[in-house]
């Protein structure tokens, strides 16, 4: 009873206090070594290895980059990527976007997927006139998709922008809490061949943001596994040993996640650990008001059955 009201007090700290364009001048007013982490991490996976189906070697990226673009676009056509928790941010659809064109983001509040679909329908208007998939609004985000560019070694970041904006198809209400955390969504589900699950579902800072205890925790890992095609990738990132972030004036709360915390959900959760990596902190308190030691990236597989 206790932990439930808890539960709705942090939901509403969200609902009433999070503002979109306040976290984003916060937390992503410059690319740091810690963002280039987490976008470093989402190019080795879906670029680089393949989206989990390559080892992801330095000769692989070789072969990757010489095999590529049309059987690449052949290949992206039938794969379904969900991101979780995206709040405000579109930059882990830039990797996202070179391995599949259907990706659905989703996030817990209203005005974080507002922001979002401002920002995909920016990009729709400004494709239709001069200047194809650029416009005063990607300012803030040109940095990380410069940075991105130059992993892939592309041409332009417009290119990026655009793939994109190409991509993204709905962006939808979801809440990790329930065991069906897309509530059913018709948008999220919608597909040509009918098929509501995800070949690979990305989550970076929510889930830890979203509960209040290991074991709440443990059960968003399992909720959002619900979603995953047996065999499919899961790819974690977040914050360890974290306790709260301050935004907006006000403390949100984290669980303190270590590793052991995180390998032991994906496991509950039936998946089969892939990867893990971490960098240790490496913002000053004053550019990042959290309390995180570090980073991590976590790539986990459904078992098959
Ligand atoms: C710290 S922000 C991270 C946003 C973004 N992914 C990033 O990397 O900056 C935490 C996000 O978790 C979302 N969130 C909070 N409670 C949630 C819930 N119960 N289910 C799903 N998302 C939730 C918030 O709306 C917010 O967008």
């Amino acid at each position: 009873m206790e932990s439930e009201a808890k539960r709705l007090a942090l939901e509403q700290l969200y609902r009433d206090k999070f503002r979109p364009e306040e976290y984003l001048c916060t937390y992503y007013r410059t690319l740091d070594a810690e963002v280039e982490f987490f976008l470093r991490n989402l190019h080795h996976f879906f670029f680089v290895s393949n989206g989990g189906h390559h080892d992801g070697t330095f000769q692989e990226h070789e072969k990757q980059v010489e095999v590529s673009d049309d059987e690449m676009n052949k290949k992206k056509k039938g794969r379904r990527v969900l991101e979780i928790g995206s709040g405000p941010v579109p930059i882990s659809m830039i990797s996202a976007s070179r391995w599949s064109e259907w990706i659905v983001c989703s996030d817990f509040l209203e005005q974080n997927r507002h922001n979002i679909k401002q920002w995909l329908l920016t990009m729709t208007a400004t494709t239709t006139s001069t200047a194809p998939g650029r416009h005063d609004d990607d300012e803030t985000w040109l940095p990380f998709f410069r940075y991105v560019t130059e992993l892939e070694r592309a041409e332009s970041e417009t290119l990026l922008l655009e793939r994109v904006r190409h991509s993204v198809r709905a962006v939808v209400p979801c809440n990790v809490l329930l065991t069906d955390p897309l509530m059913n969504d018709k948008e999220a589900a919608q597909n040509a061949d009918g098929n509501s699950l995800y070949d690979v579902i990305i989550t970076t800072l929510c889930l830890e943001f979203a509960t209040l205890s290991v074991d709440e925790y443990s059960a968003a890992v399992g909720n959002v596994t619900r979603l995953l095609s047996p065999g499919g990738f899961l790819v974690v990132q977040g914050a360890l040993g974290n306790s709260h972030y301050w935004h907006n004036n006000h403390q949100f709360p984290s669980v303190t996640l270590s590793r052991a915390v995180v390998e032991a959900a994906v496991k509950k959760a039936g998946c089969l650990l892939v990867d893990w990596r971490e960098l240790a902190r490496c913002c000053p308190l004053q550019d990042k008001p959290a309390d995180h030691s570090a980073v991590f990236y976590c790539l986990a597989r459904k078992n098959q059955i």
